[in-house]
């Protein structure tokens, strides 16, 4: 291998995110270990960099320690949807936890920098709208949803401490809704759901009346974030999300639009601790990584149906 070259963990990166972020390091030139257990991920996800010089593939769980030298770890290994990380609460709270914990003693160790994937569940069902880095959230710690909403949680505050403590390098995070290509078709959350729906010519399942409020995010947005929040002198906690907001109704409709526009909408029972709103304030992000969202829905929906349509069939 070259000298010189930054060493990049991704913890995570057979997953959705990991997987776009390690084709952004890949192509930029950098090494990439890239470390998953495949709960939700999958290796079609990297497989086009399997051989590679500068790639090398583990199978890991992060709940395990585990010693390699890498300059950057980019912590996102855990499972992102509620279908998911409610399957095995207590493994998900293991995965934040342990799984964390582990990767800021393999940063310390040898010296390298952390960025943490945290998310807008932090800040629970909020009282205050849009969401700022200050506001501390409304959780219930006792919920369906607190393995993943605390699990992230008690995440930022090792990092912190790790901080505090041995003057560790973290970045962290928050990421709100993000959506395109490589998601998985079951994994329940709201955009894949409807076109997924959509696309075997099912109605569209609201929850509750559909007047529930969300950001969308498109991938290549979010990964743009993530890497200048790396590189940025910036600690965090810092937003990363689109602050368009939709109801899920009309979200809804703009899928249909596009796949057919006969389909209907039905009504579902909220989920329990389901938010009411969510809308990431990105002023800091703005401010301090130059950053902002530049991918309308009705831009990065289209890539994401194409993505649908080939999977599904
Ligand atoms: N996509 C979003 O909208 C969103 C929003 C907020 C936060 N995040 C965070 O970003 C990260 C990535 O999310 P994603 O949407 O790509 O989800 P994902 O489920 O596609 O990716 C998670 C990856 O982590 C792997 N993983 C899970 N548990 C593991 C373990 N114990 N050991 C090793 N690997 C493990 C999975 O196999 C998968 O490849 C997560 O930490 C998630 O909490 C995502």
């Amino acid at each position: 291998m070259p000298a010189g070259l930054v060493r990049n963990l991704v913890t995570g990166g057979a997953g959705f995110l990991g997987s776009h972020l390690v084709d952004r390091l890949m192509q930029s030139g950098e090494e990439v270990l890239c470390l998953d257990n495949y709960f939700t991920g999958r290796k079609a996800n990297i497989a086009h960099w399997i051989g590679h010089p500068r790639f090398e593939l583990i199978r890991h769980d992060v709940t395990e320690p585990i010693k390699l030298e890498v300059d950057r770890i980019w912590h996102l290994a855990c499972p992102a949807s509620p279908i998911h990380y409610q399957t095995n609460p207590v493994k998900t709270a293991k995965t934040s936890f342990l799984g964390t914990y582990n990767m800021l003693g393999l940063a310390r160790r040898v010296g390298a920098r952390l960025l943490l994937a945290s998310t807008s569940e932090v800040y629970g069902d909020p009282e205050i709208h849009p969401q700022p880095e200050s506001y501390r959230g409304c959780v219930n710690t006792i919920g369906p949803r607190a393995c993943y909403d605390e699990g992230k949680r008690i995440a930022e505050t090792l990092c912190f401490d790790y901080r505090r403590m041995h003057g560790s390098e973290i970045r962290i995070a928050r990421i709100f809704n993000t959506y395109g290509p490589r998601m998985l078709a079951d994994d329940g959350r709201v955009v894949s759901n409807f076109i997924v729906q959509a696309l075997r010519g099912e109605p569209l399942t609201l929850y509750g009346d559909g007047s529930q409020s969300r950001s969308f995010c498109y991938v290549d947005d979010l990964i743009e974030g993530l890497i200048r929040l790396m590189n940025a002198d910036h600690t965090g906690p810092i937003n990363l999300g689109n602050p368009s907001e939709f109801t899920i109704r009309q979200l809804a409709e703009q899928v249909r639009a596009r796949i057919n526009p006969e389909l209907a909408l039905i009504s579902e029972p909220l989920p329990a601790d389901d938010p009411r709103q969510r809308k990431p304030a990105i002023a800091l992000a703005q401010r301090d990584l130059a950053w902002t969202p530049t991918v309308a829905l009705e831009q990065g929906l289209e890539p994401t149906i194409s993505w649908f349509r080939e999977l599904l069939a």
